[in-house]
Protein backbone atom coordinates (compact mmCIF):
# COMPACT_ATOMS: atom_id res chain seq x y z
CA UNK A 1 0.00 0.00 0.00
CA UNK A 2 1.22 3.82 -0.55
CA UNK A 3 2.36 5.13 2.28
CA UNK A 4 0.53 8.32 1.49
CA UNK A 5 -2.75 6.80 1.16
CA UNK A 6 -2.24 4.69 4.56
CA UNK A 7 -2.20 8.32 6.39
CA UNK A 8 -5.39 8.37 5.97
CA UNK A 9 -6.48 5.67 8.34
CA UNK A 10 -4.04 6.29 10.78
CA UNK A 11 -5.21 6.62 14.26
CA UNK A 12 -4.61 10.47 14.70
CA UNK A 13 -6.34 11.97 17.91
CA UNK A 14 -5.57 15.70 17.04
CA UNK A 15 -5.95 15.12 13.36
CA UNK A 16 -9.75 15.40 13.45
CA UNK A 17 -10.04 18.29 15.34
CA UNK A 18 -6.53 20.29 13.06
CA UNK A 19 -8.58 19.70 9.98
CA UNK A 20 -12.23 20.29 10.87
CA UNK A 21 -11.55 23.55 13.00
CA UNK A 22 -8.89 24.71 11.03
CA UNK A 23 -8.21 28.57 10.85
CA UNK A 24 -10.64 28.94 13.90
CA UNK A 25 -10.15 26.15 16.91
CA UNK A 26 -7.06 24.96 15.37
CA UNK A 27 -4.27 27.49 13.46
CA UNK A 28 -6.19 30.61 14.55
CA UNK A 29 -3.92 33.38 13.15
CA UNK A 30 -3.69 35.97 15.88
CA UNK A 31 -3.30 39.18 14.23
CA UNK A 32 -1.56 42.73 14.99
CA UNK A 33 1.39 43.73 17.88
CA UNK A 34 1.85 41.09 20.11
CA UNK A 35 -0.11 41.44 23.31
CA UNK A 36 -3.21 40.97 25.29
CA UNK A 37 -5.34 43.14 22.18
CA UNK A 38 -4.92 41.77 18.97
CA UNK A 39 -6.97 41.14 16.47
CA UNK A 40 -9.13 37.10 15.11
CA UNK A 41 -10.93 37.25 11.88
CA UNK A 42 -10.68 41.06 11.81
CA UNK A 43 -12.14 41.80 15.25
CA UNK A 44 -10.80 42.81 18.40
CA UNK A 45 -10.22 40.07 20.56
CA UNK A 46 -8.16 40.65 24.41
CA UNK A 47 -5.86 37.64 24.31
CA UNK A 48 -5.48 34.71 26.78
CA UNK A 49 -3.77 32.28 25.09
CA UNK A 50 0.00 33.49 24.73
CA UNK A 51 2.44 32.32 27.39
CA UNK A 52 4.32 36.06 27.22
CA UNK A 53 3.86 36.36 30.39
CA UNK A 54 5.70 39.35 32.06
CA UNK A 55 4.61 41.17 28.45
CA UNK A 56 7.98 41.08 27.25
CA UNK A 57 6.73 40.64 23.54
CA UNK A 58 5.57 44.34 23.33
CA UNK A 59 8.07 45.90 25.05
CA UNK A 60 9.02 49.01 22.97
CA UNK A 61 12.83 48.49 24.44
CA UNK A 62 13.14 45.15 23.80
CA UNK A 63 11.64 45.40 20.26
CA UNK A 64 14.58 48.31 19.94
CA UNK A 65 17.37 46.03 20.61
CA UNK A 66 16.32 43.65 18.39
CA UNK A 67 16.05 45.77 15.48
CA UNK A 68 19.89 47.06 16.38
CA UNK A 69 20.80 43.63 17.01
CA UNK A 70 19.44 42.18 13.52
CA UNK A 71 21.15 45.42 11.70
CA UNK A 72 24.10 44.93 13.72
CA UNK A 73 24.87 41.10 12.60
CA UNK A 74 22.30 39.51 10.23
CA UNK A 75 19.69 36.94 11.08
CA UNK A 76 21.74 34.78 9.63
CA UNK A 77 25.16 34.69 11.31
CA UNK A 78 26.68 32.66 12.74
CA UNK A 79 26.30 30.13 10.49
CA UNK A 80 26.76 26.12 11.94
CA UNK A 81 26.71 24.14 14.48
CA UNK A 82 28.23 25.63 17.89
CA UNK A 83 30.31 22.55 18.44
CA UNK A 84 31.71 23.95 14.49
CA UNK A 85 31.44 27.69 13.22
CA UNK A 86 28.47 28.93 14.89
CA UNK A 87 29.98 30.05 18.02
CA UNK A 88 30.39 33.51 19.84
CA UNK A 89 31.11 35.63 22.77
CA UNK A 90 27.82 36.91 22.79
CA UNK A 91 26.46 32.87 22.79
CA UNK A 92 29.05 32.30 25.78
CA UNK A 93 28.18 35.77 27.72
CA UNK A 94 24.38 34.61 27.38
CA UNK A 95 25.08 30.94 29.17
CA UNK A 96 26.80 32.50 32.19
CA UNK A 97 24.53 34.99 32.56
CA UNK A 98 21.46 31.99 32.45
CA UNK A 99 23.56 29.78 34.73
CA UNK A 100 24.04 32.52 37.31
CA UNK A 101 20.53 33.47 36.47
CA UNK A 102 19.01 30.29 37.57
CA UNK A 103 21.89 29.73 40.62
CA UNK A 104 23.59 26.84 38.56
CA UNK A 105 27.60 26.92 38.21
CA UNK A 106 27.41 26.26 34.00
CA UNK A 107 24.67 26.02 30.84
CA UNK A 108 24.34 25.27 27.61
CA UNK A 109 21.82 26.88 25.15
CA UNK A 110 19.61 25.26 23.24
CA UNK A 111 18.57 26.48 19.48
CA UNK A 112 15.36 24.66 20.65
CA UNK A 113 13.84 23.47 24.00
CA UNK A 114 11.85 20.36 22.76
CA UNK A 115 14.81 18.95 20.50
CA UNK A 116 17.45 19.96 23.56
CA UNK A 117 15.54 18.18 26.26
CA UNK A 118 15.25 15.14 23.64
CA UNK A 119 18.73 15.26 23.21
CA UNK A 120 19.61 15.81 26.96
CA UNK A 121 17.80 12.92 28.36
CA UNK A 122 18.89 10.38 25.15
CA UNK A 123 22.67 11.95 25.94
CA UNK A 124 22.36 11.38 30.20
CA UNK A 125 21.15 8.06 29.80
CA UNK A 126 22.19 4.79 28.53
CA UNK A 127 21.09 1.10 27.72
CA UNK A 128 22.51 0.65 31.99
CA UNK A 129 20.58 3.55 33.23
CA UNK A 130 16.98 3.74 34.71
CA UNK A 131 14.89 6.45 33.97
CA UNK A 132 11.93 7.37 35.87
CA UNK A 133 9.45 10.18 35.13
CA UNK A 134 5.66 11.83 35.69
CA UNK A 135 3.20 10.67 33.63
CA UNK A 136 1.86 13.90 32.64
CA UNK A 137 5.19 14.82 31.24
CA UNK A 138 5.15 17.27 28.16
CA UNK A 139 5.53 15.68 24.68
CA UNK A 140 9.57 16.32 24.62
CA UNK A 141 10.03 14.34 27.61
CA UNK A 142 8.35 11.71 26.56
CA UNK A 143 10.08 11.61 22.88
CA UNK A 144 13.36 12.32 24.73
CA UNK A 145 12.25 8.96 26.72
CA UNK A 146 11.52 7.21 23.51
CA UNK A 147 14.88 7.61 22.41
CA UNK A 148 16.77 6.65 25.32
CA UNK A 149 17.83 3.24 25.70
CA UNK A 150 17.45 3.03 29.17
CA UNK A 151 14.80 1.20 31.02
CA UNK A 152 11.86 3.47 31.65
CA UNK A 153 9.38 3.55 34.76
CA UNK A 154 6.62 6.18 34.92
CA UNK A 155 4.69 7.00 37.91
CA UNK A 156 1.54 8.44 38.50
CA UNK A 157 1.46 12.53 38.04
CA UNK A 158 2.90 14.03 41.20
CA UNK A 159 2.07 10.98 43.06
CA UNK A 160 4.43 10.62 46.30
CA UNK A 161 3.41 6.85 46.66
CA UNK A 162 3.91 5.97 43.19
CA UNK A 163 7.12 7.76 42.80
CA UNK A 164 8.25 5.77 45.50
CA UNK A 165 7.15 2.43 44.37
CA UNK A 166 9.29 3.31 41.27
CA UNK A 167 12.33 3.98 42.69
CA UNK A 168 13.13 1.40 44.87
CA UNK A 169 11.76 -1.03 41.99
CA UNK A 170 14.86 1.06 39.94
CA UNK A 171 16.78 0.72 42.90
CA UNK A 172 15.92 -3.51 43.36
CA UNK A 173 17.06 -3.70 39.64
CA UNK A 174 20.31 -1.77 39.90
CA UNK A 175 23.86 -2.77 39.84
CA UNK A 176 27.18 -1.11 40.17
CA UNK A 177 26.69 0.46 36.54
CA UNK A 178 23.08 1.79 37.08
CA UNK A 179 22.08 4.95 37.01
CA UNK A 180 18.89 6.39 37.90
CA UNK A 181 17.66 9.84 36.23
CA UNK A 182 14.45 11.04 37.56
CA UNK A 183 12.17 13.68 35.18
CA UNK A 184 9.24 15.84 35.90
CA UNK A 185 8.27 19.15 35.25
CA UNK A 186 8.76 22.73 37.63
CA UNK A 187 5.10 23.84 36.41
CA UNK A 188 3.17 21.52 34.51
CA UNK A 189 1.79 23.31 32.01
CA UNK A 190 -1.57 22.45 31.54
CA UNK A 191 -3.07 22.11 34.68
CA UNK A 192 -0.37 24.69 36.63
CA UNK A 193 0.50 22.68 39.21
CA UNK A 194 3.92 21.91 40.73
CA UNK A 195 5.79 19.13 40.44
CA UNK A 196 6.43 17.69 44.04
CA UNK A 197 10.44 18.66 43.46
CA UNK A 198 10.38 18.79 47.39
CA UNK A 199 9.37 15.24 48.38
CA UNK A 200 11.31 13.88 45.17
CA UNK A 201 14.76 15.44 45.98
CA UNK A 202 13.94 14.24 49.46
CA UNK A 203 14.14 10.80 48.78
CA UNK A 204 17.79 11.43 46.88
CA UNK A 205 18.67 10.57 50.95
CA UNK A 206 17.44 6.92 50.29
CA UNK A 207 18.17 5.88 46.87
CA UNK A 208 20.84 7.99 44.46
CA UNK A 209 19.42 9.87 41.67
CA UNK A 210 20.01 12.78 39.40
CA UNK A 211 17.15 14.73 39.09
CA UNK A 212 16.11 17.01 35.85
CA UNK A 213 13.46 19.20 35.84
CA UNK A 214 11.48 20.98 32.93
CA UNK A 215 10.79 24.52 34.50
CA UNK A 216 9.38 25.68 30.70
CA UNK A 217 6.81 27.94 32.63
CA UNK A 218 8.44 28.44 35.80
CA UNK A 219 11.68 30.29 34.69
CA UNK A 220 10.67 34.19 34.91
CA UNK A 221 7.49 33.49 37.01
CA UNK A 222 8.32 31.60 39.70
CA UNK A 223 10.38 32.53 42.38
CA UNK A 224 11.20 35.54 44.21
CA UNK A 225 14.05 36.28 41.64
CA UNK A 226 11.91 34.72 38.71
CA UNK A 227 14.77 31.86 38.89
CA UNK A 228 12.28 29.10 38.94
CA UNK A 229 9.98 26.49 40.73
CA UNK A 230 12.87 25.43 42.56
CA UNK A 231 13.67 28.47 44.47
CA UNK A 232 10.01 28.98 44.63
CA UNK A 233 10.29 25.67 46.83
CA UNK A 234 13.32 26.19 48.54
CA UNK A 235 14.98 23.16 46.65
CA UNK A 236 17.08 24.98 43.78
CA UNK A 237 20.23 23.19 44.74
CA UNK A 238 18.46 19.69 44.94
CA UNK A 239 17.81 20.04 41.05
CA UNK A 240 20.55 18.44 38.95
CA UNK A 241 19.54 19.62 35.46
CA UNK A 242 17.90 22.90 35.50
CA UNK A 243 15.80 22.62 31.95
CA UNK A 244 14.46 26.24 30.73
CA UNK A 245 13.26 28.02 27.57
CA UNK A 246 13.01 31.23 26.11
CA UNK A 247 9.64 29.73 24.37
CA UNK A 248 7.25 31.10 27.50
CA UNK A 249 8.27 34.10 29.63
CA UNK A 250 11.45 35.83 27.54
CA UNK A 251 8.51 35.40 24.75
CA UNK A 252 11.35 34.24 22.35
CA UNK A 253 13.01 31.30 20.61
CA UNK A 254 15.26 29.20 22.28
CA UNK A 255 16.13 27.31 24.99
CA UNK A 256 19.15 26.12 27.93
CA UNK A 257 20.05 23.73 30.23
CA UNK A 258 21.97 24.30 33.45
CA UNK A 259 24.14 21.88 35.59
CA UNK A 260 28.02 21.32 36.90
CA UNK A 261 30.38 22.01 34.19
CA UNK A 262 31.15 18.96 33.71
CA UNK A 263 27.55 17.73 32.96
CA UNK A 264 27.52 20.70 30.27
CA UNK A 265 31.02 19.98 28.72
CA UNK A 266 29.41 16.42 28.21
CA UNK A 267 26.33 17.77 26.88
CA UNK A 268 28.13 20.36 24.38
CA UNK A 269 30.19 17.23 22.67
CA UNK A 270 26.47 14.81 22.95
CA UNK A 271 23.64 16.82 23.27
CA UNK A 272 22.99 15.29 19.01
CA UNK A 273 19.72 17.97 18.21
CA UNK A 274 22.43 20.45 19.22
CA UNK A 275 25.94 19.19 17.88
CA UNK A 276 24.42 19.01 14.30
CA UNK A 277 22.15 21.90 14.09
CA UNK A 278 22.60 25.27 13.75
CA UNK A 279 22.63 28.01 16.75
CA UNK A 280 21.29 30.66 17.32
CA UNK A 281 21.51 33.67 15.15
CA UNK A 282 22.87 36.63 16.80
CA UNK A 283 20.35 38.54 17.01
CA UNK A 284 18.21 35.86 19.03
CA UNK A 285 21.40 36.11 21.85
CA UNK A 286 21.47 39.49 21.49
CA UNK A 287 17.80 39.82 22.76
CA UNK A 288 17.35 37.13 25.17
CA UNK A 289 20.74 38.72 27.42
CA UNK A 290 18.66 41.70 27.44
CA UNK A 291 15.45 40.22 28.20
CA UNK A 292 17.65 38.22 30.48
CA UNK A 293 18.45 41.39 32.10
CA UNK A 294 15.17 43.09 31.82
CA UNK A 295 13.58 40.32 33.70
CA UNK A 296 16.23 40.91 36.34
CA UNK A 297 15.65 44.65 36.74
CA UNK A 298 11.68 44.78 36.89
CA UNK A 299 11.02 42.63 39.88
CA UNK A 300 7.18 44.35 39.77
CA UNK A 301 6.47 42.36 36.23
CA UNK A 302 6.11 39.13 38.00
CA UNK A 303 3.94 41.15 40.88
CA UNK A 304 1.71 42.61 38.12
CA UNK A 305 1.63 39.01 36.74
CA UNK A 306 0.32 37.72 39.94
CA UNK A 307 -2.04 40.36 40.72
CA UNK A 308 -4.03 39.41 37.49
CA UNK A 309 -3.87 36.00 38.03
CA UNK A 310 -5.45 36.18 41.28
CA UNK A 311 -8.05 39.00 40.32
CA UNK A 312 -8.58 36.72 37.56
CA UNK A 313 -9.32 33.30 38.89
CA UNK A 314 -11.26 34.89 42.08
CA UNK A 315 -13.52 36.56 39.83
CA UNK A 316 -14.29 33.35 38.03
CA UNK A 317 -14.16 31.36 41.45
CA UNK A 318 -16.86 34.13 42.38
CA UNK A 319 -19.09 33.31 39.71
CA UNK A 320 -19.10 30.03 40.45
CA UNK A 321 -16.90 28.45 38.23
CA UNK A 322 -14.35 25.80 38.73
CA UNK A 323 -10.65 26.85 38.43
CA UNK A 324 -8.09 23.88 39.31
CA UNK A 325 -5.80 24.66 42.06
CA UNK A 326 -3.07 25.98 39.88
CA UNK A 327 0.04 26.85 42.07
CA UNK A 328 1.24 29.19 39.00
CA UNK A 329 -0.38 31.57 36.78
CA UNK A 330 -1.45 28.99 34.41
CA UNK A 331 -5.09 29.34 34.96
CA UNK A 332 -7.20 26.32 34.18
CA UNK A 333 -10.78 26.27 34.01
CA UNK A 334 -12.64 23.00 34.30
CA UNK A 335 -16.41 22.13 33.15
CA UNK A 336 -17.94 18.44 32.79
CA UNK A 337 -19.06 18.56 28.69
CA UNK A 338 -18.49 17.53 25.25
CA UNK A 339 -15.91 18.70 22.69
CA UNK A 340 -19.24 20.66 21.36
CA UNK A 341 -19.42 22.32 24.33
CA UNK A 342 -15.50 23.41 24.21
CA UNK A 343 -15.67 24.47 21.09
CA UNK A 344 -19.73 26.61 21.85
CA UNK A 345 -16.98 28.52 25.20
CA UNK A 346 -14.49 29.16 22.72
CA UNK A 347 -16.45 30.35 19.55
CA UNK A 348 -19.39 32.15 22.09
CA UNK A 349 -16.48 33.92 23.85
CA UNK A 350 -14.54 35.30 20.60
CA UNK A 351 -17.47 36.09 18.49
CA UNK A 352 -19.90 37.68 21.27
CA UNK A 353 -17.76 38.69 23.85
CA UNK A 354 -14.06 39.94 21.92
CA UNK A 355 -12.67 37.35 24.42
CA UNK A 356 -10.04 34.96 22.91
CA UNK A 357 -9.36 31.71 25.47
CA UNK A 358 -8.03 28.09 24.73
CA UNK A 359 -9.79 25.14 25.22
CA UNK A 360 -9.09 21.29 25.17
CA UNK A 361 -11.50 18.09 25.47
CA UNK A 362 -10.88 14.66 24.80
CA UNK A 363 -7.91 13.31 24.20
CA UNK A 364 -6.12 16.06 25.49
CA UNK A 365 -8.32 15.60 28.98
CA UNK A 366 -10.55 12.61 30.59
CA UNK A 367 -13.96 12.03 28.18
CA UNK A 368 -16.69 14.33 29.48
CA UNK A 369 -14.86 17.01 30.57
CA UNK A 370 -13.47 20.79 29.22
CA UNK A 371 -10.78 22.69 30.44
CA UNK A 372 -10.32 26.65 29.72
CA UNK A 373 -6.65 27.52 30.05
CA UNK A 374 -6.48 31.08 30.64
CA UNK A 375 -2.71 32.01 30.74
CA UNK A 376 -2.81 35.91 32.46
CA UNK A 377 0.10 38.16 31.69
CA UNK A 378 1.67 41.29 33.27
CA UNK A 379 0.11 43.33 30.50
CA UNK A 380 -3.34 42.80 30.99
CA UNK A 381 -5.01 45.63 32.87
CA UNK A 382 -7.80 45.78 35.21
CA UNK A 383 -10.00 46.66 32.03
CA UNK A 384 -9.18 43.43 30.22
CA UNK A 385 -10.04 41.32 33.47
CA UNK A 386 -13.42 43.13 33.72
CA UNK A 387 -14.58 42.66 30.23
CA UNK A 388 -13.15 39.30 30.72
CA UNK A 389 -15.28 38.36 33.68
CA UNK A 390 -18.32 40.20 32.13
CA UNK A 391 -17.94 37.34 29.21
CA UNK A 392 -17.67 34.14 31.92
CA UNK A 393 -20.74 35.71 33.74
CA UNK A 394 -22.87 36.07 30.34
CA UNK A 395 -22.18 32.64 29.13
CA UNK A 396 -22.17 30.76 32.43
CA UNK A 397 -26.09 29.71 32.81
CA UNK A 398 -25.35 28.17 28.91
CA UNK A 399 -22.03 26.40 30.07
CA UNK A 400 -23.36 24.98 33.81
CA UNK A 401 -26.27 23.63 32.02
CA UNK A 402 -24.40 21.49 29.50
CA UNK A 403 -22.38 20.57 32.65
CA UNK A 404 -25.87 19.52 34.53
CA UNK A 405 -26.77 17.95 31.05
CA UNK A 406 -23.36 15.72 31.24
CA UNK A 407 -23.70 14.82 34.81
CA UNK A 408 -27.71 13.71 34.65
C1 LIG B 1 6.74 22.08 29.52
C2 LIG B 1 7.42 22.39 28.22
N1 LIG B 1 8.63 21.88 27.97
C3 LIG B 1 9.29 22.13 26.83
C4 LIG B 1 8.74 22.91 25.85
C5 LIG B 1 9.48 23.11 24.57
O1 LIG B 1 10.20 24.30 24.55
P1 LIG B 1 10.47 25.09 23.19
O2 LIG B 1 9.22 25.80 22.80
O3 LIG B 1 11.61 26.00 23.56
O4 LIG B 1 10.87 24.10 22.15
C6 LIG B 1 7.49 23.48 26.06
C7 LIG B 1 6.86 24.38 25.06
O5 LIG B 1 7.32 25.42 24.72
C8 LIG B 1 6.81 23.22 27.28
O6 LIG B 1 5.60 23.75 27.54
Amino acid sequence: MDLFDKLEGRPSPLGQFTSEGYGYYTFPKLEGPLGPEMQFNGKDMVVWSINDYLGIGSNPEIKKVDVEATEKYSLSAPMGARLMTGNSTEHEKLEEELAAFVHKEDAQLLNFGYQGIMSTIHALVDRNDILIYDELSHACIVDGKQLSMADKYVFKHNDLESFKKQLFRAKKKMNENTSILVVTEGVFGMTGDLGILKEIIELKKEVPFRLLVDDAHGIGTMGEDGSGTGTHLGVQDGIDVYFGTFAKSFALIGAFIASEPRVIEFLKANSRSQVFAKSLPLPLVVTARKRLQMIKDNPQWRETLWNNTLKLRDGLRDLGYTVLPSESPVTPVLTKGSTELCTDIMRKLREEHGVFVSGVAYPVVPRGTVLIRIIPTAAHTDAHIDKTLKAFDAIKEYVFEAAEKMSA
